[in-house]
């Protein structure tokens, strides 16, 4: 029995799961698989340097589903501002029609996307940035909690708090992120008003995943668990939750040594992040993001199982009180 929800009807999916943007990680093949199963895959921008590029890793999804996914763009302030309309004209031209925004609220491009019929939907990690979202036309908001992997902002609200006051603030519907990991967390996301839940961690132990197998089996692993993240860049506002290796300690200590941040930057590179997971397999050498729901992956398999069983367990829980 499928779960039905204002957010699967807008995106047009058949399950509440949606697989969050990693750069460098959700390649087509992976987005492609999430959205086959009946979730939505997403595609990151980052990944990619310009907008052709960008064009031809969609095509390749487009090859491989003929069902729903979506492009996350991430706007962020940078000295070489990357060609953010180029990415959501490219994307909208080969007819993907579910685009998430994160960094800050597409503030400038909102009428762009929905005069092409775009579904908007914002990642943010307050509410106070939801209701901004919503009150320029967003559809959708995904509101990302303190526990998430990659970057969760600077407020450090969990996402019980954070999935509550959405509930009680929006009016448009919204998609719980940060700590999901498996049926439970579903269920728990529903019973807060969310109408889905957005997995970041979990997807990186699937058999799809293009990371290195080696990785993938630590994140699965006993090793691996809700005590071995850290939080780096914050005193440069750019807070980001990592696997707790030594480069991330090194990061961390320059960082508190007030270093400024061309002295991390060389550590925290997205190239080195990179090389780990797809080349050396060097657990230490580079960032990986990783949220706290680690603790919570304790396998290695395809997306289509991970998202019907994530379904199916959280339906059993709710079951036991209804
Ligand atoms: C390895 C990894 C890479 C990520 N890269 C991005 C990214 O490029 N853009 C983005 O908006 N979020 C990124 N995220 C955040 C996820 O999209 C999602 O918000 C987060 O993983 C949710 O928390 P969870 O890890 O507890 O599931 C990344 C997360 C991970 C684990």
């Amino acid at each position: 029995m499928p779960i039905q929800t204002q957010v699967t009807n807008i995106l047009k999916i058949d399950h509440p799961v949606v697989q969050g943007a990693m750069q460098w990680i959700s390649l087509p093949a992976l987005v492609a698989s999430v959205s086959e199963a009946g979730g939505l895959g997403v595609l990151a921008a980052a990944t990619y340097p310009d907008k052709e590029a960008l064009r031809t890793a969609i095509r390749e999804t487009k090859s491989l589903t003929p069902k729903p996914f979506a492009l996350n763009v991430s706007i962020f302030p940078s000295l070489n501002v990357p060609d953010y309309h180029g990415y959501f004209a490219a994307a909208l031209d080969e007819g993907v029609r579910i685009i998430e925004t994160s960094g800050r609220a597409p503030v400038e491009y909102i009428d762009f996307l929905k005069k092409n019929g775009a579904v908007v939907m914002h990642k943010c990690t307050t509410v106070k940035h939801a209701l901004k979202a919503e009150s320029i036309g967003c559809d959708l908001v995904v509101i990302d909690g303190f526990e998430g992997g990659g970057h969760p902002g600077e407020s450090d609200i969990g996402s019980i708090v954070l999935a509550a006051r959405a509930a009680e603030s929006l009016d448009i519907p919204f998609i719980a992120c940060g700590g999901f990991s498996n049926g439970r967390g579903l269920a728990a996301a529903l019973m807060l008003g969310a109408g889905a839940i957005t997995m970041g961690t979990r997807f990186l132990a699937t058999k799809e995943c293009p990371i290195l197998p080696q990785i993938k089996k630590f994140v699965a692993g006993p090793d691996c668990t809700e005590h071995d993240t850290m939080l780096v860049m914050r005193k440069y506002r750019n807070t980001a939750r990592v696997y707790a290796n030594a480069t991330a300690k090194e990061a961390l200590r320059r960082e508190n040594a007030g270093k400024p941040f061309g002295d991390v930057a060389s550590l925290v590179s997205g190239q080195r992040g990179r090389k780990m997971v797809f080349e050396s397999g060097d657990l230490a050498d580079g960032l990986l993001s990783m949220g706290l729901s680690a603790g919570l992956v304790h396998d290695i398999i395809p997306v289509r199982e991970l998202i019907e069983r994530t379904v199916r367990e959280a339906i059993t829980v709710m079951k036991k009180y209804a």
